[in-house]
């Protein structure tokens, strides 16, 4: 049963979507297992970056299958807009994309209530694509799921009762305003076309193809910080980002996972509010920032800016049990002449060294200063082509964490990755 999962450490955005296209090529399926359209994993395709949501970003690939799993949620215009742009670049979701008719739907009141909580409430820094209220809805058990599409009476009057319900809470909760119920309806009735042929049973298609030994990645979005029991609560995402969400968000046996990649940048970001222990509030966070083109896929906010902090590789590895590391954006650290690494932290009552995210607030990072190369790394094809800095960089990673890293990331584009000899993600 091969199946591979490829899963942030931190706070999300650490490039991932880069990885599983890159190792999409050795995948008969990928899919994704959590979140909705509040990911944004950006693939250079042709040369343009492409910005997948909800559609697994392995799709680039001619000879791999999509799944969108039961743990996902699903914004049907979104959806709409990315399948006209892929098609757009000339790649057919045709019999490649297949979407659980379990998946619960994300309509407009459910953005509306997000983005108008967002201001109103205590705010959590979301991507305001309505993905709280719309896991709030299925656990409440009055969500609508995909499948009931098929039955187009029974969705519609499902869809105006819940119109109704919600626009009464917008009015009187957070004196908002109503929204128009045949807008709505007449959305998603434009997109039937596109979305009846995707319906499936995926659990059904991800163990067959398992069974007849077919390879399968799963893709993770957000990352393990974001995740809504293991994450800094309440500052985190509504979906189960670790890899426990995997089985369940997709109907498989816990045992089709073979193994684990744990993918970390160089050094931390986060979008939105909470806390972050390394987070860098001087000038050198910009020029970082701008280095690495830091700014949200999702909303093009300016993403915050720290050094890497191993007690949260510590912690990752722990909560998903991978024992390998997939290091990105490598190459953005060119330019400094030290780089600082936080290696365990300082509390009121000692030291500690993994991220504890109870204690988070007290967190005060251990520095180790470590000497930066100074020169790009941009044209290296082996990990012996690197500057020795940056191989004592990732030595020391390695070692600090007792993982190996497999790969490192030294640009946007497929070439600029390189894979430790001898490593084979399937055998
Ligand atoms: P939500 O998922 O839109 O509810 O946002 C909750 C928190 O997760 C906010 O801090 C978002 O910025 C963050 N978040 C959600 N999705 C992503 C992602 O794909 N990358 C990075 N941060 C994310």
């Amino acid at each position: 049963m091969p199946g591979i999962a490829v899963i942030g450490c931190q706070w999300g955005d650490e490039g991932k979507g880069k990885v599983i296209d890159f190792f999409a090529r050795e995948a008969e399926i990928v899919a994704r297992f959590n979140g909705g359209p509040n990911a944004g994993h950006t693939v250079l395709y042709q040369n343009q970056p492409v910005v997948f949501h909800q559609i697994p970003c392995g799709l680039l690939n001619p000879k791999t299958k999509g799944v969108i799993g039961s743990g996902c949620v699903l914004d049907i215009g979104v959806l709409g807009e990315e399948i006209n742009s892929l098609r757009n670049l000339g790649v057919e979701i045709k019999d490649r994309l297949f979407i659980d008719y379990r998946v619960h739907l994300i309509f407009p009141y459910h953005k509306a209530i997000d983005q108008i909580r967002e201001k109103k409430r205590a705010k959590i820094g979301t991507t305001g694509r309505g993905i709280g209220p719309a896991y709030e809805d299925k656990s409440a058990r009055i969500g609508i799921r995909l499948g009931e599409l098929k039955d187009w009476g029974e969705f519609e009057s499902r869809l105006k009762k819940n119109i109704a319900f919600k626009n009464f809470y917008l009015m009187t909760v957070y004196d908002g305003e109503p929204l128009n119920e045949r807008e709505i309806i007449e959305e998603v009735e434009s997109e039937l076309p596109n979305l009846l042929p995707l319906i499936a049973d995926t659990s059904e298609i991800i163990s067959s193809s398992l069974k007849r030994g077919e390879r399968v990645l799963f893709e993770g979005a957000q990352g393990t910080l974001l995740d809504l029991n293991y994450g800094t609560y309440p500052y985190v995402t509504s979906s189960f980002t670790t890899v426990g969400a995997i089985p369940s968000g997709l109907g498989i046996s816990p045992k089709a996972i073979k193994d684990v990649i744990g993918v970390a940048k160089a050094y931390t970001t986060r979008v939105g509010e909470g806390p972050f222990p390394t987070e860098i509030k001087e000038e050198l966070g910009e020029r970082l920032r701008e280095v690495g083109k830091e700014f949200g896929a999702t909303t093009g906010r300016p993403r915050r800016i720290g050094w890497l902090d191993l007690g949260i590789i510590r912690y990752a590895k722990r909560v998903n049990g991978f024992d390998k590391l997939f290091i990105t954006k490598l190459d953005v650290l060119d330019e400094m002449p030290e780089i600082l690494v936080a290696d365990g932290y300082l509390t009121n009552d000692g030291e500690v060294e993994d991220f504890d995210p109870e204690r988070v607030w007290e967190l005060k990072p251990k520095y180790v200063k470590l000497k930066g190369w100074q020169e790009s790394i941009k044209k290296a094809k082996k990990f012996s082509d690197l500057p020795k800095p940056a191989i004592d960089y990732l030595n020391f990673i390695a070692e600090r964490t007792e993982t190996e890293v497999i790969g490192i990331s030294i640009g946007e584009r497929r070439e600029e990755t390189i894979i430790k000899e001898g490593f084979n993600l399937f055998s």
